[in-house]
């Protein structure tokens, strides 16, 4: 028989977030390949952590190297992968941080799911909003190419859908917007939020 009845214990959320002075969040980057998400994500926790603020990023490309290893790029794949960082962030906003996800979560079902398991008032979605021809243009890692080929199945954008976010907290128009902007408009919303 399963035993799985939830143990509490004493020092609970509340609790770290005062020793923290801030309180505890998601920021949830979605969008293409090459769309632009790791380059914001990394410059927003360079800016938060000058402002003494405990942050923890989670990338997708990382967490393919060593929790989810076991995952391809499959419809439940990329599921499974999703579903999975989102209870590590789920544990990271528990521990107090801020924590920063890029990640190109490619459904709708699914970024719906992240926010029911962090819980609504935790999750900032920042959709990085660049269009698939210049991703593919730019093609920083030569994945495009290889996905053209047939090298790479499943590929988004090419052989596996992207579906544009509903209502994203913040779009990030990179033709239009430098990081330094994008990353200043997250701050801003941030100020009432932390
Ligand atoms: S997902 O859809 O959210 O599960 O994807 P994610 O975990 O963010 O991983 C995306 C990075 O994996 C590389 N890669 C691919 N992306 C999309 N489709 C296919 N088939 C694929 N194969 C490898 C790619 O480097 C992605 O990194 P980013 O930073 O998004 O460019």
């Amino acid at each position: 028989m399963k035993h799985n009845k939830k143990q509490n214990y004493s020092v609970n959320r509340l609790g770290r977030a005062l020793i923290n002075k801030h309180k505890p969040c998601l920021i949830w980057f979605t969008g293409l390949s090459g769309s632009g998400k790791s380059t914001i994500a990394n410059l927003l926790e360079k800016e938060l952590h000058k402002k003494q603020i405990h942050t923890y990023t989670l990338d997708g490309d990382n967490l393919r190297r060593g929790l989810n290893k076991d995952l391809l790029f499959t419809k439940e794949d990329r599921i499974e992968n999703l579903r999975r960082t989102a209870e590590v962030a789920k544990l990271f906003i528990d521990a107090g941080l801020v924590v920063i996800a890029a990640f190109i979560s490619p459904y709708n079902k699914i970024r719906e799911d992240i926010k029911a398991i962090v819980g609504s008032d935790y999750y900032i979605e920042v959709f990085v909003n660049t269009p698939l021809e210049v991703c593919e243009q730019r093609d920083i890692k030569g994945l495009y190419k290889k996905a053209r080929s047939g090298e790479i199945k499943n590929f988004t954008g090419i052989s596996s859908p992207f579906e544009n976010p509903i209502s994203p907290t913040i779009e990030i128009k990179t033709l239009k917007e430098t990081p330094e902007e994008a990353v200043s408009k997250i701050l801003t919303l941030l100020e009432n939020k932390l």
